[in-house]
């Protein structure tokens, strides 16, 4: 099945052993801070130049996709300075890196619900989908406000919808048209999910997309990651054998996948 963007669903991976995909978990912002006696804010800052840094070294590197987990739908229990600090980081980013973005041919866009962000957030949000969306260098997409299940939940709101309404017979519903309601409709799957700080879980981010996704776990803070730590994590990947249920290694998913 090709989907809107033009890409072959499930087909991620590329023969030079580049990730065509990867996700990034930006972990231990807070902990990095605390180490040096900053504020956490100060944590959060740095981690915006390191985000800055990786978008330029994945291009460098052939990568395809950047998800980077920047605010989850669970990160509102935070203290609200804090969730007003990541909001002013998230606009921040936008108005300064915008025009660099779009000059290094990157399409920004940015997943995750927008009902709950401030009006102001959510025009310069469009203002950059917009502005990059015939871009094909790198395709950053900004998981804020993002939470996988509600994502998950969401899709099957909307076939059931277009079921109850007669636009859909549910005997058609397969992984294909559930991938094709997420938010990341169009985007290949993830191949390898970096997470750093050192802890080892998905907290809600791109469940449905990275089954078959190649996990790195890096015990460095994410304002310490650079281009370096990105080709680390990939040559940790490269030694990986991605088999996607079968018993021998393949570059991509068979496209009739059902394997374990
Ligand atoms: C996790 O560190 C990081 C976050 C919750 C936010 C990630 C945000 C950035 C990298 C900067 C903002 C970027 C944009 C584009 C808005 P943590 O605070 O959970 O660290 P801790 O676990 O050590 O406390």
């Amino acid at each position: 099945m090709r989907n809107d963007l033009g890409l072959s669903a499930g087909v991620t991976a590329q023969d030079d052993g580049v990730p065509r995909h990867v996700g990034i978990i930006m972990d231990g912002n807070g902990r990095w801070a605390a180490a040096r006696g900053f504020p956490r804010l100060e944590g959060h800052r740095r981690g915006v130049k390191a985000l800055r840094r990786t978008v330029r070294a994945a291009g460098e590197l052939g990568v395809k996709y950047l998800t980077v987990y920047s605010f989850s739908s669970e990160n509102w229990r935070r203290p609200p300075r804090e969730v007003a600090d990541l909001m002013m980081l998230l606009k921040r980013f936008i108005r300064n890196d915008l025009a660099e973005l779009h000059g290094n041919g990157v399409r920004v866009r940015i997943i995750g619900s927008r009902d709950e962000l401030m009006p102001d957030i959510r025009n310069l949000l469009i203002e950059a989908e917009e502005l990059t969306r015939d871009n094909t260098n790198l395709t950053l997409i900004v998981a804020f406000n993002y939470g996988s299940r509600q994502e998950i939940a969401m899709a099957a709101r909307r076939l059931a919808e277009d079921a109850a309404a007669g636009l859909l017979d549910p005997k058609l519903i397969d992984e294909n048209l559930v991938a094709s309601r997420l938010y990341t409709a169009g985007a290949p799957d993830p191949d390898l999910i970096i997470r750093t700080s050192g802890e080892e879980r998905l907290s809600n981010f791109l469940l449905w997309q990275s089954a078959y996704a190649e996990f790195v776990f890096l015990p460095l803070h994410w304002p310490d990651f650079d281009g370096a730590a990105l080709e680390q994590a990939i040559s940790i990947y490269r030694g990986r054998q991605r088999r996607f249920g079968d018993v021998a290694a393949h570059s991509a998913p068979p496209s009739a996948m059902t394997g374990s």
